[in-house]
């Protein structure tokens, strides 16, 4: 599968604290002089759309927080090859950020939301801030972005009682919503056992809505499979990243925010990109040097069982 696709973390801080996601004992955070400069992923963007990346997504920690965001958006809308430009946020600074960032080029919006009962989601997140996301996913579908997407990791003894309520949204709403296949990640997140496979979760919202029908599954556009529940003007999708492995349709590379391309999230395989820029290398070598990249990604895409621990929040998930 030809890799064009990069996701690009802009920061490891976050202003939630997800409990299967920040690491419970605390992080270390990455030194600010090590976090990349806006000018830095500006020209790691462009010399990459010279070998063929299309697609951008800005993830973190969390990328609304990050200074000049918009900015940021703007000069990399301005990027000829980049056809795609796209966020995951978890959506708490999107209703004051949503008409700035359509206008300086944003596309696309992925907003996470594990919960839409306001005490489970200060549970999960650690902040009662519901009523800002809930606004944030309003203001995206009215400033136009799209599409709208929301992301839902369902745990459990956590939030299952969420599934039938996070699915209804696509009923009313022109959003699809995602399931995303609990994945821990290091010692101090959730254990595995509280994963819940999806199709477990299709079982549970079929029974309430009755049968789902298929509106596109496979690779075409990621580890997804989409669905729709009767009249329902929006989507469900199901992203199984552990029940079943998709090595082979992976189009994606990964920048992390201290400047790092990660050909594949379970390896701890990386090439330091920013010692290079600040080395002062040249744009040919660094040019080289992602063409090298892209032609060995399948090499190291190997999802094995003894993925090496990392923190979601520093690669962006
Ligand atoms: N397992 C699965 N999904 C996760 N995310 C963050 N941490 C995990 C995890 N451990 C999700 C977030 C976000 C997306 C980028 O990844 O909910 O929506
Ligand atoms: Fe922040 Fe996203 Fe991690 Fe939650 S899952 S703590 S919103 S980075």
């Amino acid at each position: 599968m030809k890799t064009d696709y990069l996701r690009v973390s802009v920061t490891d801080r976050c202003n939630l604290r997800c409990v299967y996601c920040h690491p419970m004992g605390g992080c270390n955070l990455i030194d600010r002089k090590e976090i990349l400069k806006l000018e830095e992923i500006h020209r790691i963007v462009e010399l990459f759309s010279y070998c063929g990346i299309r697609k951008v997504r800005l993830t973190g920690g969390e990328p609304l927080i990050r200074r000049n965001i918009v900015y940021l958006i703007e000069k990399l809308s301005g990027i000829e090859g980049i056809e795609e430009l796209s966020i995951t946020t978890n959506g708490v600074l999107l209703a004051s950020l949503a008409q700035e960032l359509k206008d300086a080029g944003l596309q696309r919006v992925n907003i996470s939301v594990d919960s839409i009962d306001r005490k489970s989601y200060k549970e999960i997140t650690g902040f009662d801030l519901l009523p800002k996301v809930t606004k944030g996913i309003y203001k995206a579908l009215e400033v136009g972005l799209k599409p709208v997407k929301i992301n839902s990791v369902i745990i459990k003894g956590i939030n299952v009682s969420q599934i039938l309520p996070l699915a209804e949204m696509s009923i009313h709403l022109p959003v699809a919503v995602r399931f995303i296949e609990y994945c821990p990640t290091s010692q101090y997140t959730k254990p595995a056992s509280d994963y819940m496979p999806n199709h477990e979760l299709r079982k549970v919202i079929e029974r309430e809505f009755g049968p789902v029908s298929i509106v596109f599954t496979g690779a075409a556009n990621g580890p997804a499979s989409y669905f729709k529940i009767r009249n329902a003007v929006g989507t469900i999708g199901f992203i199984n990243g552990r029940s079943s492995m998709f090595c082979h349709d992976c189009n994606r590379l990964r920048l992390t925010s201290d400047g790092k391309i990660k050909p594949c999230l379970y390896s701890s395989q990386y090439h330091d990109i920013k010692k290079l820029i600040r080395d002062n290398a040249d744009d040919e070598h660094i040019l080289r040097l992602f063409e090298k990249i892209l032609y060995e990604k399948n090499k190291y895409t190997k999802l094995s069982s003894s993925a090496s621990e990392f923190d979601m929040q520093k690669v962006g998930g």
